[in-house]
């Protein structure tokens, strides 16, 4: 069969890579792509939000299905698109989506459904939330309500800085529309899972955990970003909490999104918070982690296609969702400055030490080919150097070793992924 995948990051390259495995897939797209999924697909250059031209292409191609990677396209409703045209997706449409396109929406879900979060407040004006924080605990955090590239939440450890973070949001707009509302939510303690997950609108099947670093330095200093590297799985996810979390979290909240007339289907991702009075849902989104995808997916031992095709099909009950008993990790090689300001379009060398080597993966977050065919760092995340091995601590070992193997100019890597795992 022939598919598409839509969007351009490291995320997008672990799909592209898990789909090439798949013995059903002939013939596979990705629009844009970048120049490590060139590799192995055809690159398509339709941005991810031109949602009319991806589905003629789509239609003009005869493609049989098409993913959907980033969060941008999914809340925007690209899914709606494809289906009335009578293409197959995999991904939730916009009102399923909307389960991470409004943390408003998702805190009151939670709330309805008696779902373990953060207790929390909505404001719709400043004046308001300005108030209420006068007799606020502290720390206390502030979510933009809409999507913000995962910057918009701001843990404030005082009034002072509270009072400047719902100005920012709210009053300045510094995330733009997605700063209309606001969320002010109990800070919470604890170490942090993600657990991605199969979705058919009725059944869930959960992936192996994993664990994000998301602060830019190391011992979890700097400003948060998208993810700096991870782990799969995590060793803090233990028996008695996947029971609790299936329990009352996973199924309920499929259930409950159902109820609401806004069936799920496709990958939720559960990031979790495991506090002292048990786990907590700290966010929803509604597609695969950004890098949780690079150190899942390559641990996964059932073919992608039929899962997906089950969740699209609404059978998921039937079809099996397994993982090998090993582990990975992921390191993120970035431009310095990342998330703020950063150069791009150094040479990237080295990258062929990593061509086919079992065990070792090299995921393209951002880079793009020069005129002449080389191959340049093109974003603040660059590459996801990712290793497989039985154990965490040799996964670990592995990647670091091949961040030796590639270098760029203003490279720059946290050194300690995976720390934790020492913890353990
Ligand atoms: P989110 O995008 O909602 O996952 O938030 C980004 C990061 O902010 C999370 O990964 C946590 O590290 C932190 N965070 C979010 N909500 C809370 C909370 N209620 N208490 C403590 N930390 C939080
Ligand atoms: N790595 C976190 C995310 O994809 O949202």
């Amino acid at each position: 069969m022939k598919v598409l995948v839509i969007g351009g990051g490291g995320r997008e390259h672990a799909i592209c890579t898990a789909v090439k495995k798949s013995k059903k897939v002939s013939e596979l797209y990705c629009a844009p792509g970048n120049a490590g999924i060139a590799k192995i697909a055809k690159i398509v250059n339709i941005g991810v939000m031109e949602f009319e031209r991806l589905a003629d292409f789509a239609k003009e191609n005869k493609i049989d299905l098409t993913i959907v990677g980033p969060d941008d396209p999914l809340v925007g409703g690209i899914v709606d698109v494809f289906e009335e045209k009578g293409l197959r997706v995999f991904g939730p449409r916009k009102n399923a989506a909307i389960l991470e396109g409004s943390k408003a929406f998702s805190k009151d879900l939670m709330k309805k459904y008696n779902i373990p979060t953060a207790a929390y407040e909505t404001f719709d004006n400043a004046d308001d939330a300005l108030d209420y924080l006068k007799t606020a605990p502290m720390p206390i955090v502030l979510k933009a309500d809409g999507l913000a590239l995962g910057k918009g939440v701001l843990i404030c450890n005082n009034l002072k800085e509270a009072e400047d973070g719902v100005k920012e949001i709210m009053l300045d707009k510094k995330f733009g529309n997605a700063g209309n509302k606001l969320v002010i939510e109990e800070f919470m303690t604890g170490r942090e899972v993600s657990v991605l997950s199969f979705v058919d609108g009725k059944t869930i099947k959960t992936m192996s955990s994993a664990q994000d670093h998301k602060r830019a330095k190391d011992n979890d200093e700097g400003l948060n970003t998208g993810g700096m590297g991870n782990f799969s799985p995590s060793p803090f996810y233990t028996e008695e909490v996947d029971r609790f979390c299936k329990e009352n979290i996973y199924q309920r909240t499929v259930d409950a999104m159902a109820k609401e007339g806004r069936e799920f289907k496709g990958v939720i991702f559960f990031g979790l918070m495991l506090t002292e009075k048990g786990p907590r849902v700290l966010e929803f989104n509604a597609r695969f982690g950004d890098p949780e995808a690079q150190v899942v997916l390559t641990r996964m031992k059932s073919d992608v296609i039929d899962v997906m095709e089950a969740c699209i099909d609404g059978k998921l009950s039937e079809t099996p969702v397994e993982f090998y008993d090993n582990a990975a990790v992921c390191v993120i090689l970035a431009s310095d400055g990342y998330p703020l300001e950063y150069k791009k379009g150094f040479e990237i060398k080295g990258l062929d030490a990593l061509e086919d080597k079992d065990d070792y993966y090299c995921f393209h977050a951002g880079s793009k080919f020069s005129e002449d065919g080389k191959v340049l760092t093109n974003g603040g995340r660059v590459l996801g150097i990712t290793a497989t091995a039985p154990t965490l601590k040799e996964a670990r070992r592995k990647a670091y070793e091949a961040t030796e193997w590639v270098s760029f100019d203003n490279k720059y890597m946290r050194t300690d992924i995976g720390k934790a795992i020492d913890e353990a």
